[in-house]
């Protein structure tokens, strides 16, 4: 079986980038992750990947002049070893519009709230305050305009009455283990058209 070329980009917990190493570690997972880059030297994500003998490369972005030139570092590191898809899990920094259009249909992220609702940080808080009954996640390709582009999937959560930011954002959290290893499934088996700013799923798009 061919795996797809998986990249992962990461800036600190990496509890995504967990669950993506766990679903790669099955003989039958369409996908393997061949990189994990880090802008921080501290992100615990690291541990993981090595603990798996998955490489990881750190580029810290405070080492460069500009954004451009930290993304090109992150471009060059992914092509050297071919990878195919860059997945952002957890990676806390805006992207230039290069880098967006060099892997565009290409590079895939992680968002904390059903997007288009609740762009941006502190999705949970802002999901509480709005009085949302349902919140959850994206797994969305990037486009250059923050936490927008074709969504692959969606994970749905309900908000319970006694739920605090931290409460919701622990089940939510759960819900993007399931949700983002199944997006790469359906992207590996080449079950996912970009259509502008459409994904378009073969077959029944739903998680597991
Ligand atoms: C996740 O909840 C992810 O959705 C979010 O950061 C967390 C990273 O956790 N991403 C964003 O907010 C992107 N703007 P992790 O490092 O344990 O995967």
């Amino acid at each position: 079986m061919r795996r797809l070329r998986v990249g992962v980009m990461i800036s600190g917990r990496g509890s995504n980038l967990q669950a993506l190493l766990d679903a790669c570690a099955a003989p039958d997972f369409p996908a393997e992750i061949v990189l994990v880059v880090s802008n921080r030297a501290d992100a615990q994500g690291l541990a993981r990947a090595k603990a798996v003998g998955v490489a990881t490369r750190v580029v810290p972005h405070r080492d460069f002049a500009s954004r451009e030139a930290f993304d090109a570092a992150v471009t060059e590191a992914f092509e050297a070893v071919e990878a195919e898809l860059i997945c952002m899990a957890g990676f806390m920094r805006l992207v230039s519009a290069e880098f967006v259009q060099h892997w565009r249909d290409r590079l895939i992220n992680i968002h904390p709230a059903l997007l288009p609702a609740f762009k941006g940080l502190d999705t949970h808080r802002r999901a509480l305050a709005a009085g949302a009954k349902e919140h959850g996640c994206t797994v969305h390709f990037v486009r250059h305009e923050m936490d927008s582009g074709p969504i692959v999937g969606q994970a749905v959560v309900r908000v319970l009455a006694d739920d605090t930011a931290d409460t919701l954002a622990a089940r939510v959290l759960e819900a993007e283990h399931r949700l983002y290893p199944h997006c790469l499934r359906l992207i590996a088996e080449g079950r996912v058209r970009v259509r502008g700013e459409i994904a378009e799923i073969a077959g029944n798009g739903a998680p597991d």
